[in-house]
């Protein structure tokens, strides 16, 4: 992990006096005594390198040389967590706040779930109240959807975004960062079940729809292979690091432990999740060309599958 370093000029001035105390006993200044002990040779080597002048603020806080000298240094010294306070009190110091995108965040994701809810409560409110008629698959699996969909807005709400979601990781503490991904792990694995059972929504509409034995039995087979598709990708999430826990504790360095390569993970749900999607909207596609229909109308009804699978 890169650590851009920047420093602080005012204990410089006093470093240049007494390198040789600080290098020797280590925690004379003021500044300097602010850092874990493991960075403090790789600032006083950097120093005397003569990259910045002592009292050049401007230039231990800008120079890319400076900062990847002492970086290159604490990257081979420090642990993880050590670096990210060297990084904390070295961009404090040099007037930096850290970036945040909470409010955002927040902004974003209490509007699409309220959006999602209103239409799903209109759904209801519809079948429910006004016509009248008894529910059906699609619509227990719209509440499922709904199932996942509400903890884990409340887990992004309460959870991850008030740990530091969205803001600079060298402002968060171990314990947040830890905490952040423990909250990442469980939303990740719940919308793994979310993108299954909306494809599986899908289906189910169709299967109203579409009557035909063999339109009912491709649907039925894709309907198996989605779920298969899905608990394996959910389970494959959840055990993807032995022990479980070791996907929110490897960041640091200091735990053991062993991962499937999360990238991969997410790139082959990625692409087999969009060519089922693909395999599912050519269902009622190819159905079309069956139906004695004018070809505007084809187009319009094609529109509205299209603008569904939006
Ligand atoms: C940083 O600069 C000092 C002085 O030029 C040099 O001795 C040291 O090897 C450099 N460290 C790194 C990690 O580049
Ligand atoms: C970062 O530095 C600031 C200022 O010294 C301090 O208040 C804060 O607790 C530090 N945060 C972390 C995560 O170390």
């Amino acid at each position: 992990m890169p650590i851009p370093l920047k420093s602080h000029a005012s204990w410089l001035t006093l470093l240049f006096l007494s390198t040789a105390v600080v290098s020797t006993s280590g925690d004379v200044l003021s500044g300097l005594s602010a850092y874990p002990d493991c960075a403090k040779p790789c600032i006083i080597s950097a120093i005397q390198g003569g990259i910045c002048d002592l009292d050049n603020k401007a230039c231990i806080c800008s120079s890319a040389a400076f900062s990847a000298n002492v970086t290159s240094c604490v990257e081979t010294k420090c642990t993880i967590p050590e670096s990210l306070v060297v990084m904390n009190i070295s961009r404090t110091d040099c007037d930096e706040t850290p970036r945040d995108r909470s409010i955002e965040l927040k902004v974003v994701t209490i509007t699409v779930g309220t959006v999602a809810g209103l239409f799903v409560m209109l759904r209801f409110g519809y079948k429910l109240m006004i016509s009248n008629v008894a529910l059906a698959m699609d619509d227990w699996l719209t509440l499922a959807t709904m199932i996942v969909v509400i903890p884990n807005l409340i887990i992004t709400i309460n959870g991850t975004i008030p740990n530091g979601l969205g803001r600079d990781i060298w402002s968060l503490t171990p314990d947040q960062i830890t905490t952040v991904i423990r909250f990442f792990f469980t939303t990740a694995v719940l919308y793994f079940a979310l993108t299954t059972l909306v494809k599986l929504l899908f289906l189910s509409f169709y299967l109203k729809v579409f009557p035909t034995r063999v339109v009912q039995q491709v649907l039925w087979g894709t309907f198996a292979m989605t779920a298969l598709w899905g608990v394996g990708f959910v389970f494959l999430t959840i055990f993807q690091c032995q022990p479980i826990s070791y996907f929110w504790q490897k960041w640091d360095g200091l735990h053991d432990g062993t991962c499937l390569d999360a990238n991969t993970i997410a790139w082959a749900n990625a692409a087999s999740g969009i060519a089922l999607d693909v395999w599912i909207l050519a269902i009622p596609l190819l159905q079309l060309r069956k139906l004695q229909l004018k070809w505007k109308k084809k187009i319009g009804v094609v529109l509205m599958f299209l603008v569904g699978a939006l």
